[in-house]
């Protein structure tokens, strides 16, 4: 298996008898990376502020972004409790979903995939992914998945709904991947910052990697740019901080102006700005997190938002649709 972090590259082969040790292995190795993530965008982007992106998106082919952080430590506990499934949960273009699989596959896991919705006659590109992952793919009605999504026990719920299965072996993972140990792994997003920034910005949708980057340095400022509408971010926010001692006040905001319809909507505005983006900037921008996130981003600048001379930092959190 050939990982590629920027300018790192090494050889790994993965023999699932030892997946156990593989995981430490590849902890440690992921924990190495040290490589130059962060990348200038031009004053002509920038105007009279300084921005840099952290390319979290090249981290790895397919569990990159958010995504390795928030499994990081999902997958350790996972081995100490003796899990040898990872079952969890996503809509049909999850990008949570593609990574659990890819994450399963790399390091020994037998997944499950609870796909929201019913199976359609061909399976999309990222269900593919998934499966060519060996991601076993079940579904779930609409009617299903929300009830479950309300459960604290969610292990329970399916042992009753669901009694000729067995679920012993599974290590849960919610929706998004994001509980406490993911929100632990985005704190140390900042291993991989060697600069000193005023904010930093992400796009928000449950709010985990937000929470992350307050716990894991409170001095900046973090702005989260919501992909979705409505406004109960930002009391998702400061509960998830509550669940991550110590508590933290932390100096953080949810911007809710830029979700373009709700989650997964779109514009023609949004479109054309990422398609200029890309062809301008060469870095790959989706419509679903991280063209919402830039759009803002630009939008801000041009409104004059942060004072002359700011030190901006926009986080890549990858996403592949
Ligand atoms: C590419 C991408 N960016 C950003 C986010 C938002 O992260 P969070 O759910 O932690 O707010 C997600 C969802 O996990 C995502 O897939």
């Amino acid at each position: 298996m050939l990982y590629r972090a920027a300018n790192l590259s090494f050889r790994y082969t993965i023999n699932k008898k030892t997946a156990s040790n593989i995981v430490n292995e590849l902890l440690m190795l992921f924990n190495n990376v040290s490589a130059p993530l962060l990348q200038p965008l031009p004053a002509s982007f920038s105007g009279t502020c300084q921005v840099s992106v952290l390319r979290l998106d090249l981290l790895h082919p397919h569990i990159h972004g958010n995504k390795w952080f928030k499994l990081k430590y999902n997958l350790q506990q996972a081995q100490v409790e003796g899990k040898t499934t990872l079952l969890t949960f996503g809509g049909a273009y999850s990008n949570h979903l593609r990574a659990t699989a890819a994450a399963g596959h790399y390091f020994g896991f037998h997944t499950i995939g609870y796909v929201r919705g019913e199976p359609t006659a061909s399976l999309n590109p990222v269900l593919q992914f998934a499966c060519q992952m060996g991601m076993e793919l079940r579904y779930l009605s609409r009617n299903d998945y929300r009830s479950i999504h309300q459960q604290q026990d969610m292990l329970a719920w399916l042992q009753v709904r669901f009694p000729n299965e067995c679920f012993d072996d599974c290590y849960i993972l919610p929706e998004g991947g994001s509980n406490a140990l993911a929100i632990k792994g985005c704190a140390e997003i900042w291993q991989y910052v060697s600069e000193n920034f005023d904010y930093a910005l992400c796009a928000c949708g449950t709010g985990c990697t937000l929470a992350g980057l307050v716990l894991g340095n409170p001095d900046v400022k973090v702005l989260g740019v919501s992909v979705l509408k409505g406004n109960f971010l930002t009391a998702t926010v400061q509960q998830l901080l509550t669940e991550v001692p110590p508590p933290r006040v932390g100096h953080w905001e949810v911007i809710e102006d830029y979700h373009f319809g709700g989650y997964a909507r779109t514009t023609p505005a949004l479109n054309n700005f990422i398609r200029d983006f890309m062809s301008r900037y060469h870095i790959p921008l989706e419509p679903v997190y991280t063209g919402k996130l830039f759009y803002a981003l630009t939008d801000l600048l041009c409104k004059k938002y942060f004072a002359d001379g700011s030190r901006l930092l926009i986080l890549h959190t990858g996403g592949i649709y």
